[in-house]
């Protein structure tokens, strides 16, 4: 039996430079002769596509109806017998994911009830825990500057006073898991080398 790869999860606020870090630590693996399977979260499914019409204002849900549909998405994301996370673990690739259940627990507890999310997420026999979570940390001020310089549409989310509450967020929910998950926080306003060399140390050990 092959032998399972890592489950490896980024999360950080908008503009945390976390597209760059994956496509630079899937590399390196590939590199060190591991398989890697790259994915993200909402996924590119029906769900996937649901969410993403909710989060550019394109259809209006309520916080409860996004908490739910990204835990379906979640599901799926996990079960999916085609190229699912556990699928793909199963067959030795380690698995990258952009955005987790750290996201709804940062994003959607913060405008509801964060134990019902928590507990959807969490106790859920379908989704699975992660080996290592790396947050890539910036401030409000540093996201919303780079937000600003590298696109042209905003997304609901991406505002300073928004951002501002999720990294909150987040932080509270880091806490709370601090002794449940491995949570990994770096800081993300250096150097794209020094982060990528940080990341590689923290996957390695
Ligand atoms: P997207 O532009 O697809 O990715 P990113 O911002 O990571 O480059 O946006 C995903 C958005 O979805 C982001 O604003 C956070 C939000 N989100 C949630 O609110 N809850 C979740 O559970 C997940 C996975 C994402």
């Amino acid at each position: 039996m092959k032998e399972r790869g890592k489950f490896i999860v980024f999360e950080g606020i908008d503009g945390a430079g976390k597209t760059t870090q994956i496509n630079l630590l899937a590399n390196y693996l590939r590199e060190q002769g591991r398989a890697v399977y790259c994915t993200a979260e909402p996924t590119e499914t029906v769900s996937g596509g649901l969410l993403r019409d909710a989060l550019s204002g394109a259809s209006r849900r309520t916080i409860c109806e996004m908490a739910a549909m990204f835990v379906f998405d979640r599901i799926n994301h996990n079960v999916n017998p085609v190229n699912g996370i556990q699928k793909m673990l199963g067959d030795g690739f380690d698995v990258i994911c952009d955005r987790y259940y750290y996201s709804s627990l940062a994003y959607q507890g913060s405008g509801t009830d964060p134990e019902w999310v928590g507990n959807m997420n969490l106790n859920c026999p379908e989704i699975m825990r992660p080996d290592i979570c790396i947050f890539l940390d910036l401030t409000p001020e540093q996201s919303m500057a780079r937000i600003n310089r590298g696109r042209a549409t905003q997304e609901i989310y991406e505002n300073e006073e928004k951002l501002t509450q999720v990294r909150n967020q987040f932080y509270r929910v880091f806490e709370d898991l601090k002794d449940r998950d491995n949570i990994q926080v770096v800081d993300a306003y250096r150097s794209v080398e020094e982060i990528h060399s940080d990341i590689v140390e923290l996957v390695g050990r």
